[in-house]
């Protein structure tokens, strides 16, 4: 990998440099729809499955309303079908990866065109037991800030459950946002792996935070 590369794989390169600007990032994952399921494997991208799991060592209800943010193509939707979870919704930025995500079968109810900084204008406070977001804490994405927004999609006790790639958790004032949430007693850091399996370029941190209720 060049100096200038932050991953091997061209399209996942191109993607963490789309500077949080959301009319640029939906431009870039309408194009990369069709193709995204096979790059991503082929860069042996595990956050989905990782996620999944620790969701299920938190949450046995398998009925409850779970929300996929920033479903992309629906590989968290089939993770979490495959585990037994049966009432899974799904939002993103971008339509042809909701269209995508469309095909897997294993959502109650998809969204495109939903951008996670203005969520809640879509979906009632408190709403779900558990909100995800994989793949999406990364460079040229979306802001800390984003854990605030999303964490008001959860009901009070549930669950967020997310990755952070580790370049951006090193760039960002992500932990910093995490700190002062904890001490404010809005969340409660229920289990952290650090450095973990991401894809082939690099890992990330999994975070399973528990909203305060
Ligand atoms: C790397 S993909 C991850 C998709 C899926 N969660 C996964 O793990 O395969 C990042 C996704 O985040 C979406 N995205 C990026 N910024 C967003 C935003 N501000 N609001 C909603 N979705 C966003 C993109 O459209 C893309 O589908």
């Amino acid at each position: 990998m060049s100096d200038d590369k932050v991953s091997s794989n061209a399209a996942i390169d191109a993607a963490l440099r789309l500077d949080g600007d959301p009319d640029k990032v939906r431009a870039y994952y309408d194009d990369w729809a069709q193709n995204y399921n096979l790059d991503i494997s082929d860069a042996e991208y595990s956050g989905p499955a990782i996620t999944a799991r620790l969701l299920q060592q938190n949450l046995a209800d398998t009925a409850a309303e779970l929300l996929d943010a920033a479903c992309g193509t629906g590989l968290v939707g089939v993770e979490l079908h495959a585990l037994g979870y049966r009432t899974i919704d799904g939002f993103d930025l971008s339509d042809s990866m909701v269209e995508q995500a469309r095909v897997s079968g294993v959502y109650r109810q998809l969204a495109g065109g939903i951008d996670i900084m203005h969520a809640p204008q879509t979906y009632a406070p408190g709403g779900y037991a558990a909100v995800l977001a994989v793949g999406v804490f990364t460079l040229g994405h979306v802001p800390p800030e984003a854990l605030t927004v999303l964490l008001q999609l959860v009901r009070p006790g549930g669950l967020l459950v997310m990755s952070t790639r580790t370049h951006y958790y090193d760039q960002t004032g992500f932990q910093q946002l995490v700190d002062a949430l904890i001490a404010d007693q809005q969340i409660e850091l229920i289990k952290l792996l650090r450095e973990a399996p991401y894809n082939k370029d690099g890992a990330g941190h999994y975070w399973v935070f528990r909203k305060s209720g």
